[in-house]
């Protein structure tokens, strides 16, 4: 039983993949730089091992040799001062704290200075969701990049302070609102299938914990082939399914339930057609310039009942992505479903007609 406890641990620590990990606690290693934080840390992780075993060694032998063995034994006077001793212990210090620095800080230059040619990809934090926008200025709920290439993540925040936390990749930056922060990496290796993890490291509010994103790492070509399919795809999915994606990747989901459940927001459920009481004492009934009015300027009419807490989409939702969002909305309220789903046939028995053009 002892003997396969041991064996597993020995397992985990000397087998673990060495390419790709410095131990097993570690997540896996997705570029060259987090082999140079992992580094780092086991070098300051050993030292401050090395030391604590030391001096706890030296106390117990010391409390042991030096303890009053006799109860008339008077202590010896103890030795005040020794110039040599003193600048043994605080040259050795000086030079392992200068090691560290050293090592460490290059590492952390590696992570925050771009290289000119880098790839740009701008990254915006809002409670609660990530978005990721490509030079072309589509923008996704997942970072995805081309392998083996200089990458800059230009961050930035729309509401509070958030922090971009990739751990395969052994970076963070704080994302701070009405500013720009920098952090660069080459993604030496291809993802796995479902990509690295991307956390929110900074606590900004009930639903930071769910405030995630992946990091998919392709081959060039897999990474434009994705980009152009994906940036059209308004036109590729048509309005009601195109909606459903926004919904889903842009934010709308943490705060907007579809079953009526009540969240940080309204549910979408019969939202659409029906009336409800504003804060502000009137009444409004959602209609297609309700929906607008909302994405793009959320305190102007807020529900009776909820926190002015929405931020804007000004910007950051194109007019097409407006529509399919107010079509998705529709689509949840059983006054105008028909409606929607009129819609998004009609789109679908377009599409054939422009395909053969
Ligand atoms: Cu955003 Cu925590």
């Amino acid at each position: 039983m002892m003997g396969n406890f041991m064996a597993t641990i020995f397992n985990l620590v000397f087998l673990a993949d060495a390419d790709r990990s410095a131990a097993p606690w570690m997540p896996v290693a997705g570029t060259e730089h987090a082999h140079h934080v992992d580094g780092v840390f086991t070098f300051i992780n050993a030292i401050c091992v090395f030391f604590f075993v030391l001096i706890m060694a030296l106390c117990t032998y010391f409390v042991l040799k030096y303890r009053q063995k006799d109860p008339n034994d008077l202590p010896e006077p103890s030795p005040s001062h020794n110039t040599k001793l003193e600048i043994v212990w605080t040259a050795i210090p000086i030079v392992i704290v200068v090691i560290m620095f050293v090592y460490g800080f290059a590492a952390y230059m590696n992570a925050v200075v771009a290289p000119e040619n880098a790839y740009q990809v701008k990254v915006t934090g809002r409670k609660w969701s990530w978005t990721f926008e490509y030079p072309n200025g589509y923008i996704d709920a997942n970072l995805h990049i081309p392998v083996g290439e200089d990458i800059k993540l230009l961050i930035t925040s729309e509401d509070v302070i958030h922090s971009v936390y990739i751990p395969s990749f052994r970076i963070k930056r704080d994302a701070i609102p009405g500013r720009y922060t920098v952090l660069t990496f080459k993604a030496d290796y291809a993802s796995p299938e479902d990509g690295y993890n991307l956390f929110c490291a900074e606590y900004c509010g009930t639903e930071h914990s769910k405030m995630m994103a992946k990091v998919i790492v392709q081959e060039r070509e897999d990474f434009d082939a994705w980009l152009a399919e994906a940036s059209d795809y308004v036109n590729n999915l048509g309005p009601l399914k195109a909606g459903e994606k926004l919904y889903l990747e842009r934010g709308c989901k943490s705060c907007h339930s579809l079953d009526g459940s009540a969240g940080t927001g309204p549910s979408f459920q019969n939202l659409y057609g029906n009336p409800h009481p504003l804060t502000d004492g009137t009444e409004a009934t959602p209609d297609e310039n309700f929906i607008r009015e909302s994405i793009l300027y959320p305190k102007a009419k807020v529900y009776s009942g909820y926190q002015p807490v929405m931020p804007t989409f000004k910007g950051s939702l194109t007019d097409p992505e407006i529509d399919a969002l107010i079509t998705f909305i529709k689509h949840q309220s059983d006054n105008s479903r028909a409606e929607a789903e009129k819609i998004q046939a009609d789109f679908e028995a377009s599409k054939p007609k422009e395909e053969e053009k």
